[in-house]
């Protein structure tokens, strides 16, 4: 188990936090339904569009690169909204066969054309595959989205399904000025704690797998 960032080459964001901070109660809960609003509505209750820029193909590579995934391994995307990732995974390394599930019906309605049928509608605490099915797991900012006891449901559900590798991202702050940072722009995050905290949560959770956090800076 490791603190290893596979997101680095992700683009940094250029986010307006005090824009967001207005209404942020009443986007808050458009956003939690994890809708069109989020996905394809206004900036201020999501992401203002969600729309595929391959930005996640250098993701995909160092994925692949950091557990040897090969063709033939079956990989899950625990919150994988349209299944951008998901997508990438496949075109980066041909073969590998790869799934996502996400609670949002309308992502999943609303996905890539290469991932159809790919993408199941289901909670991460309650995920409907068998025990071991995965030979890996990744879960980017998705379960942070449930309260403390369910972030450990989660976790479990994880390993679960995926006993061997398996990588987790959440919202998390360094100094006090990220927790401000992150508490002014973050609409659905439920839990959210100091990257310790997280440890502990992990360690609660007998989750063993690699790690790193989002930080709003
Ligand atoms: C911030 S988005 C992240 C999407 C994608 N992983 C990414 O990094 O771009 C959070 C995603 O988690 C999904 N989500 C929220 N609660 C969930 C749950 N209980 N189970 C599965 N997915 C959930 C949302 O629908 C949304 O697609």
């Amino acid at each position: 188990m490791g603190e290893v960032n596979l997101l680095h080459r992700y683009p940094r964001a250029k986010r307006n936090v005090a824009a967001r901070h207005v209404e942020q109660k009443q986007n808050s809960q458009i956003a939690r339904s994890f809708g069109k609003e989020y996905f394809d509505g206004a900036r201020e209750q999501g992401y203002g569009g969600y729309k595929y820029d391959g930005r996640w193909v250098p993701i995909a590579e160092d994925i692949i690169a950091h557990w040897g995934l090969k063709p033939g391994d079956r990989v899950l995307d625990i919150g994988c909204a349209k299944g951008f990732l998901v997508k990438d995974l496949m075109t980066v390394c041909p073969g590998l066969e790869v799934f996502g599930v996400d609670i949002s019906d309308y992502a999943v309605r609303n996905c890539e054309p290469e991932v159809v049928g790919r993408l199941h509608v289901g909670s991460c605490e309650n995920m409907p595959f068998p025990d071991n099915s995965f030979d890996a797991a990744i879960s980017i900012n998705a379960i942070h989205n449930l309260d403390h006891e369910g972030c450990v449901r989660a976790l479990r559900e994880m390993a679960r399904v995926s006993s061997k590798n398996n990588y987790i991202q959440v919202d998390s702050y360094r100094t006090e000025e990220e927790k401000e940072n992150m508490e002014k722009w973050i609409l659905t995050a439920v839990t959210a704690y100091d990257p310790d905290g997280w440890r502990r949560l992990f360690s609660e959770a007998g989750y063993d797998g690699d790690y790193y956090w989002t930080i709003t800076e």
